[in-house]
């Protein structure tokens, strides 16, 4: 018995990386899989993976970002699969500069892969349960550059921070409707990382038994959460890497200054503003676990 026997799920970007490791532990897990990719010989080969162990997978080709292969894919999950539960939302792409070097192109590229590349397919899925008043998951594919920040990654963190926002809305939205929506933010050694952060991603010894960079050992998580165990979470993000989940807390008030039901002035503001950070004790370095990590992982000029 798998946690998804019966399911069938799209994962975006599935072809390399964390959403190949998410479309075969889904398949483990019982479901079908829509192989979602652009290069056409990384998806057919995950496809090729899930059916040599008996799983059933398909593929299709084309770019996420694009409205008619949003409609595309959930209309292949339903007439090849059967039906569709679940939602992966995963590909995405790295145009690293810092912004006063960054192009437009850069910008509009990793904006839009990212941003209508989860608009697209999740706006196609929602519809889809909502008309036939089924209950479905979608996981979006955050990032800690988007919540905690990164250097040289304004456009992606940008696009990071806003998948969280939009899982949280769209989570806010479909509700009542069984729908849930949530997001990860994961860490591992995948080809958009190996040039960014190389040995210090590097796989564990044999002795040490367990690679936490593998990128496998996000998919677990992915999986529980395209599954009816998770049916009462949702609108939530969580880091996932290695041996370890994060519940993060959202955008939240830490600390206010009232000036007692008048306009401040901003001379008033220089002179109080101080006891924003005074009162809430917030210390200039990293505040959590994953935080601490990406410092360590991000020393960089
Ligand atoms: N690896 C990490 O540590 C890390 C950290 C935070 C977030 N992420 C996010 O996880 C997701 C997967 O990243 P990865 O590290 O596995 O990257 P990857 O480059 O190894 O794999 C991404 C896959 O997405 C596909 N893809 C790219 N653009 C596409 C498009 N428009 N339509 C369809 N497919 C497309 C690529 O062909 C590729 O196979 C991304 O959204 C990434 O931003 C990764």
């Amino acid at each position: 018995m798998g946690l998804l026997d019966g399911k069938v799920a799209i994962v975006t970007g599935a072809g390399r990386g964390l959403g190949r490791g998410e479309a075969l532990e889904l398949a483990a897990e019982g479901a079908g899989v829509v192989v979602g990719e652009v290069d056409e010989a990384a998806g057919q080969s995950v496809v090729d993976e899930i059916t040599a162990t008996g799983g059933s997978a398909v593929l299709y080709l084309g770019d996420c970002s694009e409205i008619e292969h949003g409609q595309g894919i959930v209309r292949t999950a339903v007439e090849q699969l059967g039906r569709l539960d679940a939602l992966v939302n995963n590909a995405g792409i790295l145009r690293d500069r810092t912004l006063a070097k960054m192009t437009p192109e850069e910008w509009d590229a990793v904006i839009k892969v990212h941003l209508r590349g989860h608009y697209a397919p999740t706006h196609a899925a929602i519809n889809h349960w909502r008309d036939n008043d089924q209950p479905g998951r979608v996981v979006c594919t955050a990032s800690t550059s988007g919540v905690l920040g990164n250097f040289g990654q304004s456009n992606y963190g940008a696009a990071k921070a806003g998948i969280a926002a939009f899982a949280q809305i769209v989570a806010q939205e479909n509700w009542k409707k069984g729908i849930t929506v949530n997001a990860i933010c994961p860490a591992a050694r995948t080809r958009m990382t190996e040039g960014a952060y190389g040995e210090k991603l590097a796989g564990g010894s044999a002795e040490e038994g367990f690679d936490f960079w593998h990128p496998d050992n996000v998919a677990p998580f992915v999986a529980f959460l395209c599954s009816d165990a998770s049916s009462h979470i949702s609108g939530k993000v969580f880091g996932v890497q290695g041996d370890t989940v994060e519940l993060y807390r959202p955008f939240t008030s830490e600390a206010f200054i009232q000036k007692g039901g008048a306009k401040w002035t901003a001379e008033e503001l220089v002179e109080r503003v101080g006891e924003l950070f005074e009162s809430t004790g917030i210390a200039p370095e990293a505040q959590n676990g994953m935080a601490r990590l990406r410092f360590s992982m991000t020393q960089r000029s």
